[in-house]
């Protein structure tokens, strides 16, 4: 069974595992990751041993600072532009991978091309510390929904690492923002903790949404974040044995007869209906509900990405490959 340790005393720990090649699941702004060295093979096949993961999925690779960022990755003007508008927090850019890039292959899944963040705090700290670039996914088993919590890794992957870092809740809650340079276009691969507009606002131009040439992002595959309980999504009505995930003011009436009740945001902020959403989707899901009725989130600023990662949950599970 993993350890918890505060983040304060786990630094030391946390490097020696790192440098030894195993795997250490530690607090980001916006998810919980499972991180290991981006440079070790082996290292990094554990972390897709722990999660189930299907090996296609590309990780993304956690940098100390823009020297290292050039190291790994070659950056064209607007995505510099975005890195330093936006870095460090809640983005990842997706560059060519540079000539002698010391990422291992099975980090990129082969790809010709690396997603880049820089995150804040203890993941930034232990990156410098180790001088290693660390390959992390969100740190829950394939197809499940993203931790935000140490004692919510715990549950998930308690038996598949030896320690979890606690930084207590993510403040953004939701995974970074996914976006790439191509064709003189800047596509968003993934909606997430920084809302489209402000990036835009930043580029000076509009993101390009939808599919392209090839799929983009594999980890975006439909059935992902799932929780164990069917999810009716923009739901206006409650049906017998259903949670109640509202938003705002609950416009449904009956919402005293849930089997369980919990509002993103009573005040409507989709910030925090953002650090909300996967803690209160998991405390619904253990409350034996049939399904989870959600309200209507709003599709501005992190509203996009709130919907994206309910529709993902809401999608049917059988036919589709596993997410990561
Ligand atoms: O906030 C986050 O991004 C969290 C924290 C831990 O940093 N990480 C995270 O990683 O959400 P993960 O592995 O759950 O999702 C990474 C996504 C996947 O959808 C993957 O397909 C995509 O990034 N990705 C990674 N490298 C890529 C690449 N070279 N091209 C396109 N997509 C890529
Ligand atoms: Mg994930």
């Amino acid at each position: 069974m993993a350890q918890i340790v505060a983040e304060e005393e786990a630094l030391a720990w946390a490097a020696e595992q790192v440098l030894a090649g195993r795997p250490v699941a530690l607090p980001t702004e916006t998810v919980y990751g499972l991180a290991a060295d981006a440079t070790s093979g082996e290292a990094v096949a554990r972390i897709f041993e722990a999660k189930g993961r299907p090996r296609f999925n590309p990780l993304i690779v956690h940098v100390a600072d823009m020297a290292m960022a050039r190291t790994i990755g070659r950056f064209d003007p607007l995505s510099e532009k975005l890195a330093e508008a936006f870095w460090p927090g809640p983005l990842t850019l997706v560059v060519p991978l540079a000539p002698a890039s010391p990422v291992h292959p099975l980090v990129t899944a082969g790809l010709d091309t690396v997603g880049l963040r820089l995150p804040r705090g203890f993941a930034a700290r232990l990156i410098a510390e180790t001088g290693r670039p660390l390959a992390a996914p969100s740190a829950n088993s394939s197809g499940r929904i993203s931790a935000t919590s140490a004692a919510a890794v715990a549950g998930d992957l308690g038996e598949r690492v030896d320690l979890i870092v606690d930084g207590g809740p993510t403040p953004v809650g939701l995974e970074s923002t996914i976006v790439k340079v191509a064709d003189g276009e800047l596509r968003l691969l993934r909606p997430g903790g920084i809302a489209a507009e402000e990036i835009e606002a930043v580029a000076g131009m509009k993101l390009a949404r939808g599919a392209s040439e090839k799929v983009e992002a594999p980890g975006m595959l439909l059935s992902h974040y799932a929780p164990s309980a069917r999810l009716r999504v923009g739901a206006t009505s409650l049906e017998p044995g259903e949670a109640l995930l509202a938003f705002g003011p609950t416009r449904i009436a009956g919402g005293g007869a849930a089997v369980a009740v919990a509002n993103l945001s009573l005040a409507g902020d989709l910030r925090e209906a953002a650090a909300n959403l996967f803690s209160m989707l998991q405390q619904l899901d253990r409350s034996g509900a049939t399904a989870i009725a959600a309200e209507r989130v709003p599709e501005t600023g992190l509203g996009e990405a709130i919907n994206d990662r309910l529709r993902r949950a809401a999608a049917p599970r059988d036919k589709l490959p596993a997410g990561q």
